[in-house]
């Protein structure tokens, strides 16, 4: 592992620019070359338990239960298995109800997160089977699992998460390709379109990552702001809300993120000139209805950054901002479009004059309470 910044300023700026490299270490040696099969060797010892699971706890941390957010809807849509995502402190000191058919997943970059130890702690006096998806070999959660799967998307120095993050989708994801297969509730050819799917991500995230100059030209109007609010609807959703934990995290803007629908219930209050908007938009089944949201942003004369698909000239029309991403199956979109928003975070952090790597306040990995 390479362990200096390189050409790069900061290593969070490295660490986004790396995210083509770390998702091909996620996936190599996983997948068959002919795509037609997932193939996760941390697990295969505990496969009948996975296959005959009746539901699926998660429990994470910050960005991880993020990542853990986008499992949900993967798992539950291809794997057809019923998720929860719990915030491993919330669910440590309740009386979850745990089953010997349940599957737990810890989700943890360090592996050394001290509620998410302890969450898995309390798992383990029941019986039911865990898992790690973890960056860091050998680390307590590693070790403390039954299985798992790590994420080797290399070491992560930057406080924000970003290469972690998209690593631990990236096997979120083949797990759920994985276990929709096993459990033959995902057809073959479904199975096989969606790993092709996932194999061209890279390339589409190096597309993505050509755009860095204009991106930074948009982070420049929005680096004064106060306040910022993120949209999302489905698999987009928890991308809103990394989006917006990222731009709290290092630049220190009140941010928030929220599923799209849900802005008539409180945050449109908030919209007026000053308010930007950043709104995910991708070519998915709620394209229609992300499309009906940033139209009542702008009714309320709020400033709305897309992300939106290339070529869309639809929401071109309406947004003040279009930042594109390649076109891609709804599956793999959380992979491509959280990366606009980590390179917007750290440039305005960056003109903000912040410490991007070390943000105040927070550590890399929280071992204590
Ligand atoms: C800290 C870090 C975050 C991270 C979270 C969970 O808050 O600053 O970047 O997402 O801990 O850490 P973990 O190592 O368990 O993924």
């Amino acid at each position: 592992d390479h362990i200096d910044k390189g050409d790069y300023e900061h290593f969070m700026l490295k660490e986004i620019h790396e995210q083509p490299m770390s998702i091909r270490d996620t996936f190599r040696g996983r997948v068959a070359m002919d795509e037609s099969k997932i193939f996760l060797g941390g697990v295969l010892d505990v496969m009948p338990q996975l296959i005959k699971a009746k539901r699926i706890i998660i429990v994470a941390c910050g960005t991880s239960w993020h990542a853990g957010l986008v499992g949900e809807y993967l798992f539950e849509k291809y794997g057809r298995i019923p998720v929860e995502v719990e915030y491993a402190s919330e669910f440590r000191y309740r009386d979850p109800i745990i089953q010997e058919d349940d599957l737990v997943i810890a989700i943890s970059q360090s592996g050394e997160t001290a509620d998410t130890l302890a969450a898995i702690r309390k798992v383990r006096e029941t019986g039911a089977t865990i898992l790690g998806i973890c960056n860091v070999a050998g680390s307590s959660i590693a070790r403390e699992t039954d299985a798992g799967v790590y994420t080797h998307a290399g070491i992560e120095i930057g406080v924000a998460s970003t290469k972690a993050f998209t690593s631990q989708i990236t096997v979120l994801t083949m797990m759920a390709l994985l276990l929709g297969s096993k459990r033959q509730v995902l057809p073959a050819s479904e199975y096989k379109e969606l790993i092709h799917e996932l194999i061209q991500v890279p390339s589409k995230i190096e597309e993505i990552l050509k755009q860095e100059s204009e991106i930074e030209k948009i982070a420049a109007v929005y680096k004064d702001v106060t306040n910022a609010l993120y949209m999302g609807r489905g698999l987009l959703f928890p991308v809103a809300l990394e989006g917006a934990l990222k731009l709290k995290e290092i630049s220190y803007i009140h941010a928030e993120g929220y599923p799209a629908a849900e802005m008539k219930h409180g945050p449109i209050a908030l919209i007026d000139e000053n308010m930007p908007v950043f709104a995910l938009a991708a070519n998915d089944q709620s394209y229609e209805k992300m499309v009906s949201n940033i139209q009542e942003v702008k009714a309320r004369k709020g400033k709305v950054i897309a992300i939106a698909t290339k070529g869309d000239k639809g929401i071109r029309k309406m947004a003040d901002h279009v930042i594109e991403i390649p076109e891609c199956h709804e599956a793999v979109s959380p992979l491509l479009a959280v990366v606009p928003l980590q390179i917007l975070s750290y440039h305005i952090a960056v003109m903000r004059g912040c410490n991007v790597d070390q943000p105040r306040n927070l550590a890399k990995s929280v071992t204590v309470e």
